[in-house]
């Protein structure tokens, strides 16, 4: 990361646990994904030879801890990977998707608040390169969290960000946006952004509890503000196959949002707070492991959508 070090980096760097890959291979047994229906193979990206205009995705759910900042650093990651230029916009003031990379976010002087508060600061004084070759943040930090009250009295205050962005997008191909657990004003500027949203689901009890109120949102944004959105996928998050619950869990999920909700379907592991610690995607942290490799077949399932 060019402008900042890692915040945890005094830390002693964990040890990496033994994870076999019992959880993948229950995953897509016999062609069949981890809800029994037909697994398509999905082929390799295509490289690309010129990038741009970007597809600004929104990783949303209001409800907390579903796996939206893991999902967004790893499905970047493995986006990059690909040969993609992608950009993640860290859209929450815990900056999370910011430690999530090595970023100490109390450190920047600049960050998006910047961007949307103050007409002479551009996305490009807050641009940083992530250690992730094609992959670059737009970070934020508690600055943030003034930014929805502040932003009430603006023309167009729903238009902001997509408005921050706009001068972004020829470069890359890829824009994933963190989102807040809220439906507040910044989530609304994020589905004004976005041409799709990814809702994040943890397979445990509660969780389409809200997802109703998120899908009336998101029609209320394509009604008055973003008639381009679309709902790209649900993506089951945490699951773990050994276990009945996850699965009834993962089988309801289908049942409610049928086609919508992805093949892919990422485990529960350890893997995957031990990332946050060294502040890089499971992709290069631990690239051959289960969730380095469902990351990146979501990132060929969302290509080929
Ligand atoms: N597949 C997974 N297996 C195990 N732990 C996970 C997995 N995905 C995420 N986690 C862990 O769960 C916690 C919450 O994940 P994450 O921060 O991605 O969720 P979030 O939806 O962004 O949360 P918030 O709503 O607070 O922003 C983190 O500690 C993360 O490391
Ligand atoms: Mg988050």
């Amino acid at each position: 990361m060019a402008k900042s070090t890692n915040p945890t980096s005094t830390m002693a760097t964990p040890i990496k646990s033994v994870e076999s890959d019992v959880v993948e291979a229950k995953l897509s047994k016999d062609g069949l994904d981890a809800a029994g229906r037909p697994m398509p193979v999905y082929a390799d990206p295509a490289p690309l030879d010129r990038h741009g205009p970007a597809w600004v995705l929104a990783m949303c759910n209001q409800k907390g801890g579903v796996g939206k900042t893991t999902s967004t650093i790893n499905l970047g990651a493995a986006l990059a990977e690909w040969g993609r230029r992608v950009l993640l916009v860290d859209f929450d003031p815990q900056g999370a998707l910011s430690v999530g990379l090595g970023v100490n976010p109390h450190d920047l002087d600049r960050t998006i608040y910047n961007v949307l508060i103050e007409r002479d600061v551009s996305v490009d004084d807050v641009l940083l390169k992530t250690n992730t070759p094609g992959m670059d943040l737009l970070p934020s930090n508690i600055d943030l969290s003034a930014a929805e009250v502040q932003l009430v009295n603006e023309v167009a205050r729903e238009q902001v960000l997509a408005r921050a962005l706009e001068p972004l997008l020829p470069d890359y191909d890829v824009v994933l946006i963190d989102c807040q657990p809220s439906l507040g004003l910044l989530t609304v500027n994020a589905l004004t952004a976005a041409s799709s949203v990814i809702i994040p689901l943890e397979c445990e009890f509660f969780a389409l509890r809200g997802v109703a109120l998120l899908m009336q949102t998101i029609e209320k944004v394509q009604e008055r503000l973003n008639p381009r959105l679309e709902v790209e996928g649900i993506l089951a998050t945490m699951f773990d196959p050994r276990t009945l619950h996850s699965r009834e869990v993962l089988a309801r999920v289908v049942e409610a949002f049928g086609d919508r909700v992805f093949h892919t379907v990422i485990g529960r592991t350890v893997r995957f707070p031990e990332t946050t610690v060294v502040g890089e995607p499971i992709t290069t942290y631990a690239s051959s492991s289960a969730g380095a490799r469902a990351y990146r077949e979501l990132a060929k399932e969302v290509l080929a959508r």
